[in-house]
């Protein structure tokens, strides 16, 4: 009888560790990883929309486009007729790339921002020199990048310039679509691999951590000043709840933009030693 109790009681404390601790855990990515077919394979529709999930943050890997070209948030100019728009911009005075044709102009816009500076947006304080947009050329391979210009073009009824990737271009690559299975994005191992995964560049500054952005608070000393930010809590629970839920408190001064649900898509793992690395960036 007594052994009896005991298998209940042990069971009983297995069952909640597994079923409460994760609880207390950012959730892990739970939809079946991407199916996959060969890039060779590509339809030129399937090729805009790869762009369109480019555009709207559901590949690449940083957030998407939409991040700063939604219109609601001003950050950065509507992306609309860009195939009209990119020619003109070649005309403009204040041009001096290297752009022949509007598709070379997007592509230029894409890995080389500070080429042109769209009137208005750039970085503070530098006359619209330099642009706050982030390198996308570090998250898309070439063919991606003009499949999201197939997606630029096409959008408002332009023609489309670029062409899908022949087999050979994609390397014999896999990429989303029908067939086989393919592995899920491996967990970042080091913070500067968090940040680059998880697109925290495009907005944030963190010295040691490798990022640049110029459109959220410098997070190189947030261990110090994050200590400050709401009475009684310390950095690192501070630091916590900005990634987990971002508009419990607003930054003094910054826009509500941060997005909301990053704890969902990344492991415990990834989030506590992302957490352990700012709380001690002092
Ligand atoms: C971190 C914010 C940010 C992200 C993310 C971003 N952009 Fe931008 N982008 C900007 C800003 C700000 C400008 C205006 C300044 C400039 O001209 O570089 C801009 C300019 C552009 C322009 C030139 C627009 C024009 O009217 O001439 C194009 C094209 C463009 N972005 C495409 C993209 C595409 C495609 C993506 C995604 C693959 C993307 N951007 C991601 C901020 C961003
Ligand atoms: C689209 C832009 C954007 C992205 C992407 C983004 N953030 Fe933020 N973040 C902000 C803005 C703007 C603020 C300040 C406003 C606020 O408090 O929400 C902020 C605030 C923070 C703060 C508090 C900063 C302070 O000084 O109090 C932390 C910590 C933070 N973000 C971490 C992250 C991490 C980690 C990532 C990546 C997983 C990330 N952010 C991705 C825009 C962004």
């Amino acid at each position: 009888m007594k052994t009896f109790i005991k298998v209940i009681v042990f069971s009983a404390v297995i069952l909640s560790v597994y079923t409460i601790f994760p609880m207390t855990l950012p959730q892990q990515r739970s939809e079946p990883p991407p199916l996959e077919e060969k890039v060779g394979a590509l339809t030129m529709d399937k090729f805009i929309d790869i762009g369109k999930d480019i555009f709207e943050g559901k590949r690449g890997g940083f957030g998407g486009c939409i991040l700063c070209h939604d219109p609601k948030l001003r950050r950065a100019p509507e992306l609309v007729n860009m195939h009209a728009t990119s020619e003109d911009r070649l005309k403009d005075p204040r041009y001096k790339g290297k752009a022949k044709k509007g598709e070379e102009y997007l592509r230029e816009s894409m890995m080389e921002p500070s080429a042109f500076v769209v009137a208005g947006f750039g970085v503070a304080g530098s006359n619209d020199t330099k642009s706050p947009m982030l390198e996308i050329k570090k998250y898309l391979k070439p063919w991606e990048i003009n499949a999201a210009i197939a997606f630029l073009q096409s959008k408002d009824g332009g023609e489309v310039t670029v062409q899908p990737p022949t087999g050979d271009e994609g390397g014999g690559e896999k990429e989303a679509g029908a067939g086989a299975v393919a592995a899920p994005p491996a967990p970042a191992r080091t913070p500067q691999e968090f940040f680059q995964k998880y697109g925290c560049g495009a907005c944030h500054k963190h010295e040691k951590g490798g990022i640049a952005g110029a459109l959220a608070p410098d997070l190189t000393h947030i261990g110090s000043s994050g200590a400050k930010r709401r009475p009684g809590m310390s950095a690192r629970d501070y630091i916590r709840e900005s990634i987990l839920n971002p508009t419990a408190f607003i930054v003094p001064g910054m826009p509500p933009i941060m997005p909301p649900g990053f704890g969902d898509r990344m492991t415990a793992g990834e989030f506590e030693m992302a957490v352990a690395f700012l709380a001690d960036s002092k």
